[in-house]
C-alpha cells in the first residue's frame, strides 16, 4: 500500500437493524442517539478528525433517513436564525461541516459487508481508504481510533485494522486475527477467520469496526464467495489481501461499545452522559439515586 494520507473514508449503515425492533422500524439504528448526536454523528466526526474529507456512505433503498440528516436543512435553519438561537444554528450546521462532501451509495442487495464495501470501489478509485462500521462506538480522550492508525497507516504504508482482546467465548461474534509478535500497539497480521468457534479460533484478538485498507481489496472482494452466515465477508477478502499485502493489527487507545447489542447502547450512554460537559453532574447524582432505590427494593 502506497503511504499517502487517508481522505476517504465508507460507512456500510445498509443493515436492517433488527436487534433494535420495534424501534427500527422507523428509524435506522445509526440515528439512534446517544446522549445528543445520533451513532453515525460520531463515527462521521471520528473520521473528519482522522484527517477524511469525503464520507462514503452505503445504504438501502428504504432508509433515507441518514442522507436526510446530512442534508441541509433549510427551513429549520431560516427558522433558527429568525429566531436569534445562535448555538443551535451551529449544532445543526456543523453536522457535516465546510468542506466535507458526503455521498450516498445504493447497496441494491443486502449481501454483507463485503459486498457493502465494494459497493463504495467507483468512488474510493485508487487509493487506500477507512471503514466505519458506525455500531463500534469509541470513546477516547486523546486522538481517536481512525486518527490513531491513519497516523500508523500513512507512516508505514500498511493496512491496519483495529482489534482488542475478547473472552475465548466470546469469539464467534467477531472476525479473529492471528497476529503474533506484537509490539507496542502493532502487530503484522498472519490470518484472520470470521467468527469461528472458540477452539478454531487462531487467538482472542478480535476486529472492530475500524479499517484502513489499499484499493487491491476490491478486486478481492470481486472474487469472494459467500462465507458465513450465506454472506460476503469482508473479512474473507482480508484474509486473501494478507497474501500480497502487509496488514497490521492496531491495538487502539479508547473504550469501544458496541452499539449493535442493548447493553452496549446502555453502557454508550452512561459513559458520554458521565462525560458530558452539562449532564455529568446531575446524570451521575440520578443514577446514584437509581441504584439506591433498587436496592432498597432488592433488599
Ligand atoms: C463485523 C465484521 C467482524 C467484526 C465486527 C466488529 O461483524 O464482520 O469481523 O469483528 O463487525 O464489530 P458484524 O458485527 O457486522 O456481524
Amino acid at each position: 500500500m502506497r503511504a499517502q494520507r487517508i481522505r476517504k473514508a465508507v460507512f456500510p449503515v445498509a443493515g436492517l437493524g433488527t436487534r433494535f425492533l420495534p424501534a427500527t422500524k422507523t428509524v435506522p439504528k445509526e440515528m439512534l442517539p446517544i446522549v445528543d448526536k445520533p451513532l453515525i454523528q460520531y463515527a462521521v466526526d471520528e473520521a473528519i478528525e482522522a484527517g477524511c474529507d469525503t464520507l462514503v456512505f452505503i445504504t438501502n433503498r428504504y432508509k433515507h433517513a441518514v442522507a436526510d440528516y446530512f442534508d441541509k436543512a433549510y427551513e429549520l435553519e431560516q427558522k433558527l436564525e429568525k429566531a436569534g438561537k445562535a448555538q443551535q444554528l451551529e449544532l445543526i450546521r456543523n453536522v457535516l461541516p465546510p468542506g466535507i462532501t458526503a455521498i450516498f451509495v445504493t447497496q441494491p442487495e443486502a449481501l454483507g459487508l463485503g459486498h457493502a464495501v465494494l459497493c463504495a470501489k467507483e468512488v474510493v478509485g485508487d487509493e487506500p481508504f477507512a471503514i466505519l462500521l458506525p455500531d463500534d462506538l469509541i470513546w477516547s480522550r486523546g486522538d481517536g481510533a481512525l486518527k490513531q492508525m491513519a497516523d500508523h497507516a500513512e507512516a508505514s504504508g500498511h493496512g491496519v485494522i483495529a482489534v482488542q482482546d475478547v473472552p475465548l467465548e466470546q469469539t464467534r461474534s467477531y472476525g479473529i486475527v492471528d497476529a503474533p509478535g506484537f509490539e507496542g500497539q502493532v502487530g503484522r497480521i498472519k490470518a484472520i477467520v470470521e467468527k469461528p468457534a472458540p477452539d478454531q479460533a487462531p487467538s482472542n484478538l478480535a476486529v472492530v469496526g475500524r479499517y484502513i485498507l489499499p484499493p487491491t481489496i476490491f478486486g478481492l472482494l470481486e472474487k469472494t464467495p459467500r462465507g458465513a452466515g450465506g454472506e460476503i465477508q469482508l473479512t474473507d477478502a482480508i484474509a486473501m489481501l494478507l497474501g500480497v499485502s502487509p496488514v497490521d493489527a492496531f491495538r487502539f487507545h479508547g473504550t469501544r461499545f458496541d452499539c449493535g447489542t442493548h447493553l452496549g447502547l446502555i453502557e454508550a450512554t452512561v459513559r458520554y452522559a458521565l462525560d458530558h460537559e452539562l449532564l455529568s453532574g446531575p446524570a451521575r447524582e440520578m443514577m446514584q439515586s437509581a441504584l439506591d432505590e433498587l436496592g432498597v427494593v432488592e433488599t
